[in-house]
């Protein structure tokens, strides 16, 4: 608790932040922190996070920093059902872009800063294929008292992203190369000039994210869904997600656990090759980490990079890979993958349905899709799809998709297997000349 440790000293794996239940103050019903809501002025009450503090108890109330994150939206999306093949009143999308930075990553970086501050940091970084370093620069901003560096990929980050980072005033780093590689540099660098650590093999974060399912359950009215569905990156809501419900159960406060689908980008598909054709799973615990080893020697060798139009989870080395194994296993989860124009069309669909999202985001209502198609969920099952980033985070992606033909389109992103706007929705350039307005209005 004490100290900023976020990988074993001996073995090397990451670390899970564990509770003593039994002195916990806990609601007997999930119910219970309804009370909450009526709660005025009590920061605290107000956040969509720390509503929930009794089920991340790791910080005393006055220690806690936060923003007033988490105030998202939950949706019965019933114009978006018929595209992901859902019966009406069956598929549900919790927001999370509405967060104060955008994206679900403030669930989990409110709980990292205050640990931060727990452990006396002065300093923070992070790499980042964008949201992470807009919301750590955003809480930098706010709190005022750990400034931060933000290692980003050169030409690989999201206009909105980048412009938040630059904006909130945080030293950015342009490293030439991937994320994969500033993930590996940020660990040495944090090392080097002891940093405090923002990405998600941070705990502490995860412990953050797992309020996502509590407000999911909540918008369910205390129930839980059948199936809970997730773009998988880093892997850190999978994993943040599992140990949620594993909790809520173990606690007695849910009855069962609901199947979780991972959705990963098809170039960018580590996780799907590791359960679905190399078979490796949690297995109580003994993950086959040769095999984990080799699989990624192969992808080396074979000069396999990721690579994806939602370039949040363009990620070859996922770091919370092994939890999320053991989440798969709590859950008994799935992965699935889609390609990128799956992912657009998505994403065109889910801004007609309500309020968008960004394209990694899109890759969730993607996935139940194509897992409709399979028959693997029941189109009378209760579906809800993360949608973890806002659509103004990437608008250069949107505006090229409604307003360039399908052959420009394609070409802009070739290598994507990107073939056209099924759902564009082109602008009218006309003269100004009322004539021509009114012909282009009424066409
Ligand atoms: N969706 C969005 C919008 C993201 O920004 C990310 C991750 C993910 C999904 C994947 O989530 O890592 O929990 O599986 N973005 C990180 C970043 C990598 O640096 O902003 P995950």
């Amino acid at each position: 608790m004490d100290e900023p440790l976020f990988e074993c000293p001996t073995c090397g794996d990451l670390l899970d932040v564990g509770y003593d239940w039994s002195r916990a103050v806990l609601p007997e019903r999930l119910e219970g922190f309804e009370e909450k809501w009526s709660v005025v002025g009590d920061p605290l009450a107000f956040s969509g996070v720390w509503q929930y503090h009794e089920l991340l108890p790791f910080a005393a109330p006055d220690h806690i920093i936060t923003v007033g994150e988490g105030k998202t939206v939950f949706q019965q999306a019933d114009r978006v059902a018929p595209y992901a093949r859902m019966n009406r009143g069956r598929l549900f999308l919790q927001y999370e872009g509405m967060n104060p930075s955008g994206s679900f990553k403030d669930n989990g970086m409110t709980a990292a800063f205050t640990h931060a501050h727990l452990v006396g940091a002065t300093r923070a970084i992070c790499a980042s294929t964008g949201n992470t370093s807009a919301s750590v620069a955003m809480y930098s901003a706010v709190d005022g008292q750990i400034p931060a560096v933000v290692l980003v990929g050169s030409g690989k980050i999201a206009y909105g992203k980048l412009a938040q980072a630059l904006d909130y005033g945080v030293r950015v780093v342009q490293v030439q190369g991937d994320f994969d590689t500033c993930m590996k540099r940020v660990k040495e660098v944090a090392k080097e000039l002891r940093l405090y650590l923002m990405n998600s093999l941070n705990p502490f974060r995860l412990e953050g994210q797992k309020t996502i399912m509590y407000r999911i359950i909540e918008g369910l009215l205390w129930d839980v869904p059948d199936w809970v569905v997730v773009p998988g990156g880093n892997l850190g809501n999978s994993s943040a997600f599992g140990k949620a419900f594993r909790e809520l159960k173990s606690l007695g406060l849910i009855s069962r656990i609901p199947r979780m689908a991972v959705i990963n980008a098809a170039g960018a598909d580590t996780l799907y090759r590791i359960v679905n054709q190399e078979k490796i799973t949690w297995n109580d615990g003994r993950v086959d980490d040769a095999r984990i080893a080799a699989f990624y020697r192969q992808m080396e060798s074979e000069h396999r990079r990721a690579r994806t139009v939602a370039s949040a989870i363009e990620i070859n080395r996922p770091v919370n890979l092994k939890k999320c194994l053991r989440a798969l296993a709590w859950t008994d989860g799935i992965v699935e993958k889609v390609g990128d124009q799956e992912i657009l069309d998505a994403k065109a669909q889910v801004s007609r349905g309500g309020f968008g999202c960004e394209p990694a985001s899109a890759a969730s209502v993607a996935g139940v899709r194509k897992l409709r198609q399979a028959g693997t969920i029941g189109p009378d099952e209760r579906v809800v799809c993360v949608l973890t980033g806002h659509p103004l985070k990437d608008p250069n992606i949107t505006v090229a998709y409604h307003t360039r033909t399908d052959e420009e389109l394609a070409d802009t992103y070739a290598g994507y297997g990107v073939r056209g706007a099924t759902f564009g929705n082109r602008p009218i350039l006309v003269e100004d000349n009322l004539d021509e307005i009114i012909a282009a209005i009424q066409a």
